[in-house]
């Protein structure tokens, strides 16, 4: 039986999708009193998901592709329960290119996967580091706060 919990998976490699996770999980916990359990899937690549209504997951794209740990983690049954996907794409983060991203990366993947029928799906920008030296960073807290804000509104 699926209680009122929210659960945020997410994958990342350079810490962006991260970051995005906690301030969704700040915003829904003290701003919407959703109880929130937020879990890495490269430490934990398949936590339980029978006592979560709500189940958010976030990941980052490289090399043209969502990271395979969230796509595999998005290959559950999410019967009964909201689903919301958001995602951190240097693509995503310039406006030229942001529905483009939003296409190739969540519609496509999507429609790999008929059983998944999300409330809400995003891409925010990321950042790009190499050799621990900054060379694109186009991180967007604005419109994470804005998802965060659309899915307390959604989800109960
Ligand atoms: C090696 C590498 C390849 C990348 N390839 C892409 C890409 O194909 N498309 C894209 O939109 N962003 C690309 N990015 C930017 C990432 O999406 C960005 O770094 C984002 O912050 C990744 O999320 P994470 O920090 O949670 O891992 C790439 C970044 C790196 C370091």
């Amino acid at each position: 039986m699926a209680t009122g919990k929210t659960l945020i998976a997410y994958a990342t490699k350079g810490g962006v999708t991260e970051d995005a996770a906690s301030l969704i999980a700040e915003i829904l916990s003290n701003k919407y009193n959703l109880e929130v359990d937020i879990v890495n899937l490269g430490k934990t690549a398949r936590p339980d998901l029978e006592q979560y209504r709500n189940v958010i997951v976030g990941s980052g794209v490289r090399m043209q592709r969502v990271y395979r740990k969230a796509l595999k983690f998005l290959g559950n049954n999410f019967e009964n329960k909201k689903v919301a996907i958001f995602l951190s794409s240097a693509e995503a983060g310039d406006p030229k290119s942001h529905d483009q991203a939003i296409l190739k990366y969540i519609m496509r993947n999507l429609a790999k996967l008929p059983n998944v029928r999300p409330v809400a799906a995003e891409a925010f920008g990321g950042r790009i580091r190499f050799f621990g030296k900054t060379i694109a960073d186009t991180r967007n807290m604005e419109k994470v706060k804005a998802l965060a804000e659309d899915l307390g509104k959604k989800l109960d």
